[in-house]
């Protein structure tokens, strides 16, 4: 009887197990790219931000040329304009911008969207955000510090979001809308020195669920999707490391953002050797995973020293 009952509940892990694992193998490996659903109605465009260097650069560029017109934000105007020559190379879309300093409060978000107002937005990439690793404790930040990378992180994506979203409402009356969140594994972490940083980021992934409870079981329903991305190392102009399997070059990853878009998941890690890393972190004792960020955050400031 004992050994029946052993035999059952092993059966019973093996094949959950198996079965996730086959859906881990599916999902990166073989499934088909939903990003062709967002290619609705007239012109679609993307709204990207932080898209002039790093992931947000190579997601715009992988979607101009599957033939998304793009709306890329960034903060020098002489570099957009540059990445906008470098992109109409690669694509025969159309490219509009705009500029907005995202770690600076007082926006007038509805201004500043007004000139994309009646275009047909079917995809935007909050992708804005990012840390200045300066090794320091919280509390040897100044206040205003603080505030800038709250603003930048968090409350940029979720005003601009805000001011869209009416607008996003009624373009998925004709076909799906998607918002993306690019977040941080560094939430899941919570390494020295990252602690607001990784704060910031945890905000985007309990936004994310929430809007789209709010979109999908409150009121009307609407045809708008929110995604988290829970990202792990990348090597890109922010944050220059050895490009490995577990820090891929920001244009692998930024087509592998691409590829996984709209995939139905509300929370994911486009890049697999990632996943694998936030599987790994969910099943070890929490003692365990703190040391391992420590000594991963060193390593990426060692990283960057060697750099300098
Ligand atoms: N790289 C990683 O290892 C990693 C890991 C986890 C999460 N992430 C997240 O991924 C996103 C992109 O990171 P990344 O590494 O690709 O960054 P990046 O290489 O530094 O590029 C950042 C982009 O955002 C723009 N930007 C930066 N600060 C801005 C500001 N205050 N106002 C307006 N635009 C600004 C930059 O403009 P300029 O070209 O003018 O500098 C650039 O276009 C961020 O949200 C970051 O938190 C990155």
């Amino acid at each position: 009887m004992l050994y029946s009952l052993v035999f059952l509940v092993g059966a019973t892990i093996i094949t959950a197990q198996a079965f996730r694992f086959s859906g881990f193998l599916w999902f990166y490996l073989l499934k088909p790219s939903s990003v062709k659903k967002y290619l609705h109605g007239i012109a679609p465009y993307v709204l990207v931000t932080g898209a002039t260097d790093g992931i947000g650069k190579a997601a715009a560029r992988e979607l101009f040329v599957r033939d998304f017109n793009l709306i890329i934000h960034g903060r020098n105007e002489e570099k957009v304009k540059r990445v906008i020559e470098e992109l109409k190379a690669q694509g025969s879309g159309d490219i509009q911008y705009f500029i907005a300093d995202a770690a600076k409060g007082g926006h007038d978000f509805s201004q500043l969207l007004q000139p994309f107002m009646d275009l047909n937005i079917t995809l935007v990439v909050n992708n804005v955000g990012g840390v200045h690793m300066n090794g320091k404790k919280m509390d040897a930040s100044s206040e205003a510090d603080l505030v800038e990378l709250v603003t930048w992180n968090d409350l940029f994506p979720l005003l601009l979001t805000r001011a869209l979203l009416p607008k996003l409402r009624s373009t998925s009356q004709r076909g799906p809308v998607l918002v993306q969140f690019v977040g941080s594994q560094s939430a899941i972490l919570g390494p020295p020195t990252l602690a607001v940083y990784a704060a910031t980021k945890a905000f985007l992934s309990t936004l994310v669920r929430g809007l789209d409870n709010e979109e999908h079981l409150w009121g009307a329903s609407s045809n708008v999707e929110f995604e988290h991305l829970a990202v792990g190392s990348v090597s890109s102009a922010g944050n220059p490391l050895t490009v490995t399997l577990a820090a891929p070059s920001a244009a692998s990853f930024g087509k592998a953002l691409v590829d996984r878009l709209g995939c139905g998941r509300r929370h994911y890690a486009p890049w697999m050797v990632h996943a694998i890393m936030e599987w790994v972190v969910g099943v070890l004792p929490e003692s365990v995973v703190d040391r391992f960020g420590a000594s991963a955050i060193r390593n990426v400031y060692e990283d960057h020293q060697k750099r300098i």
